[in-house]
Parts: C-alpha cells; sequence; structure tokens
C-alpha cells in the first residue's frame, strides 16, 4: 500500500508538522512490554520508553482495563463537577507522598510547573512581599518545560533563544555547587528553589550527596520554598517512589508527570502544609486537568509503581545495566563515565565521540533499539520499569552491535 509507506508517512510530518521535532525516519505502529513493532513488523527493545514515561511497559493489562472501563462510562466533565477518578487519585497521591497536603492535576509536565511556579509567587505575596522579593533559584542544565515561564526557570539558553522578554524573577546557579548557594541566598530575595532531583534533559546528572540537604537548610534558614520537579525521575524510576526519599529532605512542592499516566497525558503538583491553602477558589484552573480517563488510568500506575516488587526491580536491572554498560564501555572504549540512579542512567560519550549522541541512536535504531541521548554527549537509558531479564539483555546486545558498528564508522570517518 502505498498510502501507508514509511517514506509516505514520514512525508506527511515533513509537509505537515511544525517542524520543531526531528524523529528518526521509521514509524511505531504497536507495542507490548518493553517491546514496540514499527510498520514494517519489525521489532524495537524500547530503552527510551517514550522519554521515560511508559513505566509499565506498553499495553500493560491493567492500565488497558481501567482506561477500557473509564472510556466506557465517562471521558469528561471538566472541573465545575466532580468525577470518582480524579478524587481518589489526589487522595491516594497525598498518602503516597508522605508530606503533601493537596494536589492540583493538570495534563503535562510544564504544567505542573508552571502551577508551582505560580504557587511560589502567590505564597510570597500572600506574605507580603513585593514583585522583587519573589526570585525563585534554578539550575544550570535544568529542564522544566516549554510554557514561557518554565522555559525561563530552565536555565538553558538554547531553549529561551528568541523568546524574550522572558518573564522576570529567576536566578540561575550552577548544579551541584554547594559553595554557590549561600551568596544566591544573600540579597533576601529568594521565595523557592526549584530543581530536578536527577537532571534528565541536562545529562542524567543526579544531584550530589548533601546538595538537597544543604538546600532544605538554606530554605528554612531564609524562608524559601523548596520545590522538587519529579517528573523525569519520579515514580519509582530511580529506585523509590519518589527520589527525594533517597536525598532525606521533606519538600514543599512537588511535580509529577510522565510516569504517572504511563503515557496517558496528566501531570501534578503536590503541595505540602505551608503551600496548600494558598490558592483559593479562582485562582488557578485548567479544562482538562483531573480528567476521568487520565485519573483512572494514573491511579493504577500510582499503584503499580509503589509495589515492593517492581521497585525491586528497579535496582536489580539497574545493576545489571549499569554493569553491562561499564563492560561494554571498557571493550569498545566509548564511555568516559556512566551515572544516574535506578533506571534513570547515562553514559557519557568519551572524549573521542563526544557529540555524537544522535549518531549512536541512528545506529541503535538500525539495529532494532530505541535510545534517547540527554544532550550530544550523553545516551539516556530509561527503559520501563518493569523491563524482564531477557528484554535487558536482548536490548544490551543490540547496544553492543550498534556500537560495535558505530565506533567503526567512525574510524572510517576519520
Ligand atoms: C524534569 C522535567 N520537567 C518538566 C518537563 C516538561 O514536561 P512536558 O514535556 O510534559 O511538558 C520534562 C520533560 O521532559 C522534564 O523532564
Amino acid at each position: 500500500m502505498k498510502e501507508s509507506s514509511v517514506s509516505s508517512l514520514v512525508d506527511l510530518g515533513k509537509r505537515y508538522w511544525l517542524p520543531v521535532y526531528k524523529p528518526r525516519e521509521l514509524v511505531l505502529d504497536r507495542g507490548k512490554g518493553a517491546r514496540v513493532w514499527d510498520t514494517e513488523q519489525r521489532d524495537y527493545v524500547d530503552f527510551g520508553a517514550g522519554i521515560a514515561v511508559n513505566a509499565l511497559g506498553h499495553q500493560d493489562p491493567d492500565l488497558v482495563a481501567a482506561l477500557m472501563t473509564q472510556a466506557q462510562k465517562l471521558w469528561h466533565s471538566s472541573n465545575v463537577f466532580y468525577t470518582e477518578p480524579p478524587l481518589h487519585l489526589a487522595q491516594e497521591l497525598v498518602e503516597a507522598s508522605g508530606f503533601a497536603e493537596r494536589v492540583f492535576l493538570c495534563n503535562s509536565g510544564a504544567e505542573a510547573n508552571e502551577a508551582a511556579i505560580k504557587l511560589v509567587r502567590k505564597w510570597a505575596a500572600a506574605q507580603g512581599r513585593g514583585p522583587e522579593q519573589r526570585v525563585i533559584i534554578t539550575f544550570r542544565g535544568s529542564f522544566h518545560g516549554r510554557t514561557l515561564a518554565t522555559v525561563t526557570a530552565t536555565a538553558q539558553p538554547k531553549y529561551q533563544e528568541g523568546y524574550e522578554p522572558l518573564p522576570a524573577g529567576f536566578r540561575y546557579l550552577d548544579f551541584n555547587d554547594a559553595a554557590a548557594l549561600e551568596a544566591a541566598f544573600a540579597a533576601g530575595d529568594v521565595a523557592a528553589v526549584m530543581l530536578e532531583p536527577v537532571q534528565g534533559e541536562g545529562g542524567v546528572l543526579p544531584a550530589a550527596p548533601g546538595f538537597l540537604k544543604r538546600l532544605r537548610e538554606l530554605c528554612d534558614a531564609h524562608g524559601a520554598l523548596l520545590v522538587l520537579d519529579e517528573i523525569q525521575c519520579g515514580m519509582g524510576r530511580t529506585g523509590t517512589l519518589f527520589a527525594h526519599v533517597q536525598d532525606g529532605v521533606t519538600p514543599d512542592i512537588v511535580t509529577l508527570a510522565k510516569a504517572l499516566g504511563c503515557g496517558f497525558p496528566i501531570g501534578a503538583m503536590l503541595a505540602g502544609p505551608k503551600v496548600s491553602q494558598v490558592m483559593q477558589y479562582g485562582a488557578h484552573g485548567t479544562t482538562f486537568g483531573g480528567n476521568p480517563m487520565a485519573a483512572a488510568v494514573a491511579r493504577v500506575a500510582l499503584r503499580k509503581l509503589s509495589a515492593p516488587e517492581l521497585l525491586a526491580n528497579v535496582q536489580r536491572q539497574s545493576a545489571r545495566l549499569q554493569e553491562a554498560l561499564r563492560s561494554i564501555g571498557a571493550e569498545l572504549g566509548v564511555f568516559s563515565e556512566v551515572r544516574g540512579r535506578g533506571l534513570m542512567l547515562g553514559a557519557v560519550l568519551a572524549q573521542a565521540y563526544r557529540g555524537k549522541a544522535g549518531d549512536v541512536l541512528d545506529v541503535a535504531a538500525a539495529h532494532g533499539l530505541l535510545m534517547l541521548q540527554a544532550g550530544p554527549d550523553v545516551l539516556r537509558f530509561v527503559p520501563p520499569l518493569n523491563i524482564s531479564d531477557e528484554d535487558l539483555s536482548d536490548g544490551l546486545s543490540r547496544l553492543r552491535n550498534a556500537l560495535h558498528v558505530f565506533v567503526a564508522q567512525s574510524v572510517a570517518h576519520q
């Protein structure tokens, strides 16, 4: 069928989509577990999980059942009426969090962070602090989303260029530079610090031991809030339901999205006791947020991603993946470092291959492996959290073959 050939489908994207993406030239059709098939029936092992979204793989039967059941009852009502799934989901998120009192449900990560930024400002305003006294500290290499406020929080010029004027009120620091923190608070104008416990897009870089604790101390000393963006690193990805638990801190606000819906769009902002009453009627809102279909799916995702067996699998497969990456790295000399936590791992390309992460992804796809990069120098591994021994091993052998070809091609081009 000419109409649905890969090239004709890809041409539709090239012709009709706003050209803000550059997908690899294959068209994915269906998935099961950690495997995906394209329209030509080629199979792939999925080490990317839709950018750390499909945490339970593809077609998880419990997620499918929850979605189908809700789809046959009620799709949408907006927030002018109650429906059941988002009510239960909010309670379950609060109980699972151990710190939050209330939840705002939305549809994406950027929206969850946008809500967090607005909540910080509203909180500061309620304390009588003027606009100049509502600074939010964020970190270089971060990624918080693409709306104007969240792209400003994202301290990376490449995402901001051309969108000026950007909203005021953000101050950027180097990630993990504990020495710079004190001075950044000195002016007495800081309302919050916002960060990812493990930077994702910025290169899969975990907060250094003690960094979050130090931030918590400084926030407490200076009357500021600690906001954690767990959109990528949360929901079990690092081996605990919430990543910050491993840093031993209690945040004031946490944002979630991605794996919260395991592929069905949903975001959430969790608000702790200092801020849970700040936004009152009319202060914020969204048409789709807390949609019953998304919430029905997220309830099941939350239950399954909290299960001790699932979290144990994250730790076990993390150890296997790290060991294999180190061994492939040593064999081929392609990696200078393997880092990350749980099943959020990054392999930093060795000096000779810097800037070539995209090329590796091309070769990997040709070998039946879907992978991600985190910037030009880092390969990012974020497979489904329930990945089996067999799928992980198969993916790793495809990776090894792909890297052999990549190295040979690089040598040939020198
Ligand atoms: C840490 C983090 N925050 C926020 C976002 C933005 O989420 P969304 O793309 O759903 O708006 C992302 C997306 O990659 C992310 O990784």
